[in-house]
Parts: C-alpha cells; sequence; structure tokens
C-alpha cells in the first residue's frame, strides 16, 4: 500500500509512519516542521519526505501525481500561534481543501483525519459526549481558531463524497508528544521549576492504543464518518502530573497548586468511544502510568527543546 502521510514528521504522523513502515508499506510525507521535527523520522528505503507546506497547491499535486497514493492520512494541523488566524486557516482550511480535491482527483480508497474534541464547545450537553451531539453547543464557536478551522476542514471532507473516517480524540499522549500538559511538567519539573495544574480533567489516550484502531481502518475496517477515540474516563490533570513526578522518582516538599482554567478552556471532555469499541473490536489497554513511564523516557533520550499549545494561556 501506499500512504500519503500530511504532518508525518510529528507526534501522531511520525509513529503512524514508523508502523506503516514495519508493515512493509511506502509512505510520503508532506511536513514544514511547524511543530514537528526532523529526528522524528528516520531515513527508510520505503519512506520518502517532502518538506513544504500543505497549503502549497501545486505541492500538493506534484505529490499526488508523483506518489500516486492509495489513501491518505490527514494528519498536519497549524495551531501554536492562536492569534495567527491566517496560519491556522492556510493549514487547517485552505491545506485540507488541497488535500480533499487531489485525494479525490486520484481516486484514493480512504482519508483518515484527526479531528479535535473541541468542535463540540466548550459547553458540551452531555458527558461523555456521543456522536450525536451537535458541534459547536451553547451557540459558542469553540474557543479558538484551531477548533473552528479544524472542524472547517472536517466538514469539507464530509463534503468531498470521500471514503473517509473522522476520528475525534482525546487527549493523545507518548514518545515525540511536544503538546499539553505532560511535556511541559516534564521540562519544568526536571528544570526545577515551579509547577501548577489547572481544575481540568481530560481523557488520555496513549499513542499505541490509537495507533491500533489508525492501522484497522486503513485496512479497511469501519464505515465512513465519525469515530471517537477516547478511554471513556477521564483524570484530574493534578493526576497526571503526579504520575509524571512518580516516572521521574521525585519527591515533592508540597503538593502541586490547583488553578482554575482559562477562559478558552473546557471542564473535561469526555467522549463516548461505544461505536469504535464495536465498529473496530478495539479499546483503549495501556494504563496511564505504563504510557506515561514510556513518554518520559522518550523525553530524557532526546529531550524537548519547544512545547505547543493552542490555548492562549498555558499558564508558563
Ligand atoms: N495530539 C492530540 O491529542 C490531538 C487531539 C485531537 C486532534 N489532533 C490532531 O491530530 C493531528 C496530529 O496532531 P499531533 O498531536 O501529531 O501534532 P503535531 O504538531 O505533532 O503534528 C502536526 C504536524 O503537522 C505539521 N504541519 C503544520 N502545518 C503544516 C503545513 N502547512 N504543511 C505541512 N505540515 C504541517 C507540523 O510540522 C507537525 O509535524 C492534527 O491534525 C491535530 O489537530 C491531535
Amino acid at each position: 500500500m501506499k500512504i500519503l502521510i500530511t504532518g508525518g514528521a510529528g507526534f501522531i504522523g511520525s509513529n503512524l509512519t514508523d508502523k506503516l513502515l514495519a508493515q512493509g508499506e511506502q509512505v510520503l510525507v508532506i511536513d514544514n516542521y511547524a511543530t514537528g521535527r526532523r529526528d522524528n523520522l528516520t531515513p527508510h528505503k520505503n519512506l520518502k519526505v517532502v518538506e513544504g507546506s500543505i497549503a502549497d497547491q501545486r505541492l500538493v499535486q506534484k505529490c499526488f501525481a508523483e506518489f500516486g497514493p492509495d489513501q491518505v492520512v490527514h494528519a498536519a494541523a497549524a495551531y501554536k500561534d492562536p492569534d495567527n488566524w491566517v496560519e491556522d486557516t492556510m493549514t487547517n482550511i485552505l491545506g485540507a481543501v488541497n488535500i480533499v480535491t487531489a485525494a479525490k482527483k486520484a481516486g484514493i480508497k480512504r482519508l483518515i483525519y484527526f479531528q479535535t474534541s473541541l468542535c463540540y464547545g466548550l459547553k458540551p450537553l452531555e458527558q461523555p459526549i456521543t456522536l450525536k451531539h451537535p458541534l459547536y453547543s451553547g451557540g459558542y464557536s469553540g474557543g479558538s481558531s484551531y477548533a473552528i478551522s479544524k472542524t472547517a476542514a472536517e466538514l469539507y471532507i464530509e463534503l468531498s463524497g470521500l471514503d473517509f473516517i473522522s476520528f475525534r480524540l482525546a487527549n493523545a499522549y507518548g514518545p515525540r508528544n511536544l503538546s499539553g500538559p505532560l511535556p511541559t511538567f516534564y521540562t519544568r519539573l526536571t528544570n526545577k521549576k515551579p509547577c501548577f495544574v489547572m481544575d481540568t480533567r481530560r481523557d488520555f489516550i496513549f499513542i499505541e492504543d490509537l495507533l491500533a484502531v489508525v492501522i484497522k481502518a486503513l485496512a479497511g475496517r469501519g464505515e465512513k464518518g465519525y469515530y471517537h477515540v477516547s478511554s471513556g474516563s477521564d483524570y484530574a490533570i493534578k493526576e497526571l502530573f503526579d504520575a509524571t513526578v512518580k516516572a521521574l522518582d521525585l519527591k515533592l516538599e508540597k503538593e502541586v497548586e490547583v488553578r482554575p482554567r482559562s477562559q478558552d478552556d473546557v471542564f473535561t471532555i469526555l467522549l463516548d468511544p461505544a461505536k469504535t469499541n464495536r465498529d473496530f473490536d478495539w479499546q483503549t489497554s495501556t494504563p496511564l502510568e505504563t504510557g506515561i513511564k514510556s513518554t518520559i523516557e522518550w523525553y530524557k533520550k532526546y529531550g524537548v527543546s519547544q512545547t505547543f499549545t493552542h490555548l492562549k494561556q498555558d499558564g508558563k
């Protein structure tokens, strides 16, 4: 199989690339390294890496024409500067439209997308959130340029008529993850800087559990449409912090400070994974402690020089 992966130098994209190469597939990655790392990808005879932006329509068309992918995994996204709406729009909407139109023209079998659970807005009407939940409940736009642009892209993907699966994700974490609380905790704790945690809760999904379902989708499992990839239970961010302290084998003098969340943040996001459990015969299996340990080991080995967030106040 030939698989084109946008954002393939990022956390999810590069881990998927490794898995597909190990399976004997051919992979073409397009990445502009906005938040991805060059050292996330190891040279391989079946891997071609193109440096550039998916907002560049000519480049996208050239990649499709030369590589001739069977399937596409669209993992590229812009989010690192919440005030840069132009970049978010260029990558997340125009980039997605370029990918979708090229994919249609190429007659690919399936396109896989990773959607943020912020598509449900900051005040979900139910917990856990089911797939019937309307987008952007409460008349509020989702609180960020990232959420708005990612949702517009998802709508274009559906509009295209392509066979697609949009995986709406819980907080993914694991080796190479540089966004969200974990890399920030790691950096601050190892630099002996004071830490605090927000009074929020999140459902965390380890990369291996996420990839297991993506690999099944690439093998043809699952029906066209939307799926939640989540464990179905949430943890307080403080629990994540405590597990990080434990994985680092640290003894702190006092309990970490818990702060109220910022206005563009959401208290809990609990996605109902029932349809995914059923259609993919899948469920998460990595305990939080095990996943955090393996993530911390990667941070220790490769370092964390930068962390990213789509939130305006991440407390740094
Ligand atoms: N990690 C999560 O918890 C999570 C949750 C929900 C959705 N997602 C989605 O999953 C996908 C992968 O996220 P991730 O966590 O691996 O993030 P990431 O930042 O590690 O990966 C995104 C990749 O896209 C690349 N990129 C950005 N703009 C680009 C452009 N214009 N052209 C080409 N490449 C570009 C970046 O350099 C990076 O390598 C994204 O679409 C994200 O919105 C992630």
